[in-house]
């Protein structure tokens, strides 16, 4: 693992900070879709998402950085509430291309647990679109088990 990686938490008051965040996870779709491109307007909605913290309970928004600041990760997972349960809603997760197999989704993942199990969460649980083998994959090496399926036809 590269040694000289700093995991801070998101400024949200950082506004180039939470544009390129919001910019990336926007763009997430590529991976598996890649003639994907995100309009403006839903950038210009996940960059209000991230800022407020509405529908959650707290969040956690973590980010790996290289010492000459360059984001080369980050984690967003949301503390939630159902049937008077706390758990912990994956919202985001990437790694840039050049820094993955390093390890640093595991650290990522692994602050995040943490944080979630000292909040009181119980469980933790993702959304991944069937065609993220690559996210599928990963999930299932972290001991994620498939729950409901959501299907979708178009009209
Ligand atoms: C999936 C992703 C987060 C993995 O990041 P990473 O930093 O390369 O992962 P790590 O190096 O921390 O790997 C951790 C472990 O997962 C395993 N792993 C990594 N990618 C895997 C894959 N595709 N399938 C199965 N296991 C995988 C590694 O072997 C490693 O296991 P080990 O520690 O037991 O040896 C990264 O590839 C990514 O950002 N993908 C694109 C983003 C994306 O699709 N996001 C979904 C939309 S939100």
């Amino acid at each position: 693992m590269p040694s000289l990686i700093n995991y801070r938490e998101l400024n949200i008051l950082n506004d180039s900070e939470v544009a390129q965040i919001a910019e990336t996870h926007e763009n997430a779709p590529k991976y598996w879709t890649p003639e994907y491109c995100p309009k403006p307007e839903q950038i210009r909605q996940r960059i209000e998402q991230i800022k407020k913290r509405d529908y959650c309970v707290d969040r956690f928004f973590q980010l790996a950085e290289t010492p000459d600041g360059k984001i080369i990760g980050f984690h967003w997972l949301d503390l939630e509430k159902a049937d008077s349960e706390l758990f912990g809603h994956i919202k985001s997760l990437w790694v840039h291309d050049d820094f993955q197999h390093q390890g640093l989704a595991r650290q990522l993942k692994a602050n995040g647990e943490i944080w979630a199990k000292n909040k009181g969460a119980t469980y933790i649980k993702t959304t991944v679109h069937a065609n993220n083998v690559k996210m599928l994959n990963f999930n299932l090496h972290f001991n994620f088990e498939s729950g409901f399926i959501e299907m979708i036809k178009k009209l």
